[in-house]
């Protein structure tokens, strides 16, 4: 007897069925995950070190092929749909697009590697909180790309396919992010963080250890858009940084070749907001570091100790937190069963990540929700995740 398909599966092929092909059955199931990020905030683009994790949430894509040179987009839960040419697919984004100029910048980004694209009928759902810091952009459009791909029957190495969702958003939705995302949502595998050398590009597969350690995610419920400026800024920051130290320092490759020593005798090039800003990158860079040394060696106090310090430097130095995140961050200090707690994603809202002892999960929504909700007067929701895979399609029957 086939496996009955999961509620959200079902509801994508039955929205497909209904309104673009009744042979909906026949449709392929694509899915790409949320991310996590344990440590390295805001280092993608300096050229630092990160330490995400894919989650076991993200975007799922039903999609079916069709005869002619159209391509469909529905969502379960946004708006709007849309139908558009393959032939002359829009050159700019446009606010009218909304979430379908995710989908349309990867898949440009995707012909320009050589995908000959196909006719396609996509509907979208995902259970992942939009713009949360969970990574919801890139697991869509990445989820989009992989059932681009799999319709045309054409492969793409997995950095490729992340370079692209990259691609899609510095280039068409207009946010200037790093590989952060697109590479913890396409390369991570089960049970594993993944450590990236934003710089070289090298990635390891570190043993997450499961049976001690569980991630709880806490959301906020204060949502930002990454396309509202405060994101780039940042961006733009690092640069304009690097761009005046490398006036005394030409061989600095990127930010995060800054050390202590640069900022003592450098002062005079930066302006305060750039000192705060070049002293979070140089802390940071060393900490994932040892970080990720800790994790590798099961030095797990050491571990959440980074996590702790990291979220402290995206409070004073980098400024991207308020007081919704720092609160869930003083809380998790204050618990013995918690290692460390920092922000996750872009800041700003969105949501902390923690690092938890096993079993101690029940009592660390106890003591974060209720007196959350008392000190805010909004609600937080604590969410509990595995390490999980990279994007995939999934098995037709088991899906
Ligand atoms: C967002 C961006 C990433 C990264 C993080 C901050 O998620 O998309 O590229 O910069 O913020 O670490």
């Amino acid at each position: 007897m086939p496996l009955t398909l999961p509620p959200l599966i079902d509801a994508l092929r039955q929205r497909l069925a209904e309104e673009v092909s009744p042979e909906a059955g026949a449709a392929r199931t694509f899915f790409a995950p949320g991310r996590v990020n344990l440590l390295g905030a805001h280092q993608d683009y300096v050229g630092g070190f990160v330490l995400p994790c894919a989650i076991d949430r993200g975007t799922y894509v039903v999609a079916s092929a069709r005869e002619d040179a159209r391509l469909t987009l529905r969502s379960l839960d946004r708006e709007p749909a849309l139908e558009l040419d393959l032939r002359s697919l829009p050159g700019a984004s446009d606010a009218r697009f909304g979430w379908g100029n995710y989908a349309i910048g990867v898949l440009r980004a995707i012909r320009e590697e050589g995908i000959e694209l196909r006719g396609m009928d996509l509907v979208i759902g995902g259970d992942l909180p939009i713009g949360a810091g969970l990574s919801s952009s890139a697991s869509l459009s990445l989820a989009c790309a992989l059932a681009a791909c799999g319709i045309a029957e054409q492969e793409m190495p997995r950095r490729r396919l992340a370079e692209c969702v990259r691609r899609g958003e510095n280039e068409f939705v207009g946010v200037r992010c790093g590989i952060l995302d697109p590479y913890a949502c396409s390369l991570a595998r089960a049970g594993h963080a993944l450590f990236i050398d934003c710089l070289e590009g090298t990635i390891e597969h570190v043993p997450f250890p499961t049976e001690s350690l569980s991630i709880a995610v806490c959301d906020t419920g204060l949502r930002r858009s990454l396309t509202d400026g405060r994101f780039n800024q940042r961006v733009g920051e690092c640069s304009s940084a690097l761009e005046r130290l490398r006036q005394r320092w030409p061989e600095l490759r990127a930010l995060r070749d800054v050390d202590t020593r640069h900022l003592e005798l450098g002062r005079d090039l930066l302006d305060p907001v750039l000192e705060k800003r070049v002293r979070h990158v140089s802390e940071e860079t060393p900490r994932c570091r040892r970080g990720a040394a800790a994790l590798r060696s099961g030095d797990l106090e050491t571990f959440g100790a980074a996590i702790d310090a990291s979220h402290e430097s995206c409070r004073r130095w980098y400024e991207i937190s308020c007081p919704e995140l720092d609160w869930i961050a003083d809380r998790g200090r204050e618990l013995p069963f918690v290692l460390g707690t920092r922000l996750t994603g872009a800041g700003f809202g969105g949501c902390t990540v923690a690092l938890l002892r096993a079993g101690s999960e029940l009592e660390y929504r106890e003591a974060v929700e209720a007196p959350y909700a008392a000190r805010f007067q909004r609600r937080a929701t604590v969410h509990f995740f595995s390490a999980g895979a990279g994007a995939r399609e999934l098995d037709p029957i088991a899906s």
